[in-house]
């Protein structure tokens, strides 16, 4: 058995949880919308052709933000195909995954979709093949209430009132060599500043997201990020940070992962911060991390790239359908983790994708839909992790790893909501049980109020997943990991495996003296 010690420290707040920390991501890619969100004449299909099985499951996920519809996708993407009468549009080459897109599917129908969902979207706009004029068009397009050629066009294309889109990104991954128009930083910071301004012209109400680095191995990473704000400081409202891990030999790096990126968004706000100082600016400019999850993508590059690119161009091709394991939710729920410690930096984020595509939701056509493994954490934390993120100091047993050097194996988060306390917990060690002694400061804990842990199951591996055949073969299980005794807790947290713990944790009145002739 490995030991490790928690102090939460209740009064100490980093950040009140924000719900824009549990997005996600549609593009137009393989299959996330062709039979993922989208299959007419599926037994489920509503009126407009949208999965009802599927929607359900991004209900229960708790997506909030809804990023769209790219991606390496958008970056050679002319939205004006998207609209219009559905058998007028176009059927293109869609280069950036080598597949043909139809069009089926276009901004209207998606919209429809989101407010079906209960999501916000997010939109993207070309700055691969296109720039200011055609950015400038799709917002008139989709917030202008009325009056102009585009505004009229959308409610002639049957939308009265405007979309009212919030947040835009500029572009996607500018900084990559596989992006369709890819720039160097000042071509890119001067395009997005310049759109910017222009688009915040139309609506002075919407948000811009600037692209940041693809990831933190990036040659131009770190002077990227600082050409890019310089160009658009007065105009830019976040700036993205995409990240992807994989097991690659190392388990015990991978179980790590949310270390790193810890260490890639302090040193992203760390360049914001010193960026808006040279500048003499108080604007505040946030982390977008608008494509974060487990991607194998050894595997992707390597093996699956080749011949998709090399061969017949297809509609919905089965693009990067990652099945994950225990493993991968134990990785997808510390990342979570990460940026909820980090959300005094991080503005929001999105797990990509959602549905078929590196998904937490699979779906097969004419068959049924099943969450993943990674599913079930994001939907715990989606739902429970409300209040203030608050300091932790955790104390623990290390382990050995080849990317971060010694690393604890508790990785932990609490959140204070009221008389609540919920901890976040993950047991790095891949052998040995973690017994956690907790301590939270101010607070004696009353009683366990929920707890669910997944780890590998009964008869399992750490290899395990959900399939269409065995759906639920990984799920929480209300495990006994929880003693309550004279206001401390102690958690004994199984070999590989993630937990939330909701603990009844009354905080005492403030003490008052009372003078004898007060009551007199
Ligand atoms: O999410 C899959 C792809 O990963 C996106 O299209 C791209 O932005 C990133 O490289």
């Amino acid at each position: 058995m490995a030991h490790a010690r928690l102090t939460v420290t209740p009064s100490d707040v980093i950040a009140e949880v924000s719900p824009r920390l549990f997005g996600s991501f549609v593009e137009h890619m393989g299959r996330a919308v062709y039979t993922g969100i989208y299959e007419p004449g599926h037994p489920t299909a509503n009126e407009q052709g949208f999965r009802r099985d599927v929607l359900e499951l991004v209900q229960e996920l708790g997506a909030t933000v809804i990023r769209y519809p790219g991606g390496n996708f958008v970056s050679g993407f002319r939205w004006e195909d998207s609209v219009g009468p559905v058998s007028e549009r176009p059927t293109r080459l869609e280069v950036a995954w080598h597949s043909i897109e139809t069009n089926e599917v276009g901004l209207h129908e998606f919209a429809d979709w989101a407010e079906t969902a209960g999501v916000e979207v997010m939109n993207a706009v070309n700055l691969g093949t296109r720039g200011i004029e055609d950015a400038a068009s799709l917002l008139e397009y989709s917030n202008h209430p009325s009056g102009t050629a585009l505004a009229e066009q959308r409610r002639g294309n049957g939308r009265d009132e405007p979309f009212g889109i919030t947040l835009w990104c500029l572009g996607n991954e500018m900084d990559g060599p596989w992006q369709i128009g890819h720039k160097t930083a000042d071509e890119y910071g001067r395009l997005a500043a310049e759109t910017g301004r222009v688009m915040k012209w139309i609506d002075p109400s919407i948000e811009l997201v600037a692209a940041g680095s693809s990831n933190a191995d990036m040659p131009t990473f770190g002077e990227w990020e600082k050409t890019v704000l310089e160009h658009g400081i007065d105009v830019f409202d976040h700036i993205s940070l995409h990240a992807y891990y994989e097991e690659n030999g190392d388990v015990e790096s991978f179980l790590a992962s949310g270390v790193g990126l810890d260490r890639y968004i302090r040193t992203v706000a760390d360049i914001i911060r010193d960026t808006l100082a040279e500048h003499g600016s108080d604007r505040t400019i946030g982390i977008s991390v608008d494509e974060w999850n487990v991607w194998n993508q050894t595997r992707f590059n390597e093996i699956d790239k080749p011949p998709l690119f090399a061969g017949e161009w297809n509609e919905r091709p089965r693009i990067i359908e990652d099945e994950y394991t225990v493993t991968d939710a134990v990785v997808v729920g510390s990342l979570l983790m990460s940026l909820l410690r980090n959300s005094d930096v991080v503005s929001m984020a999105n797990l990509a994708q959602l549905v078929n595509v590196i998904a937490p939701i699979r779906s097969e056509p004419g068959g049924p839909a099943w969450r993943q493994t990674t599913f079930h954490p994001f939907a715990l934390t989606a739902r429970f992790a409300i209040g203030d993120v608050v300091s932790t100091r955790v104390y623990s047993d290390l382990q050995q790893t080849n990317s971060y050097g010694d690393v604890a194996l508790l990785d932990a988060v609490a959140l204070a909501d009221g008389d609540t306390t919920t901890l976040l917990l993950v047991n790095r060690s891949i052998i040995e049980p973690l017994e956690v002694a907790v301590d939270i400061e101010g607070s004696p804990i009353a009683s366990v109020l929920y707890q669910r842990t997944l780890g590998v199951p009964e008869g399992g591996t750490r290899t395990t997943s959900n399939t269409q055949a065995q759906p639920d073969a990984v799920l929480p299980r209300d495990a006994d990991i929880v003693t309550v005794d004279d206001g401390d807790a102690r958690l004994t947290l199984p070999p590989l495996s993630w937990s939330i713990v909701r603990l009844s944790t009354p905080r005492p009145l403030p003490s008052t003296t009372i003078r004898e002739n007060d009551n007199a």
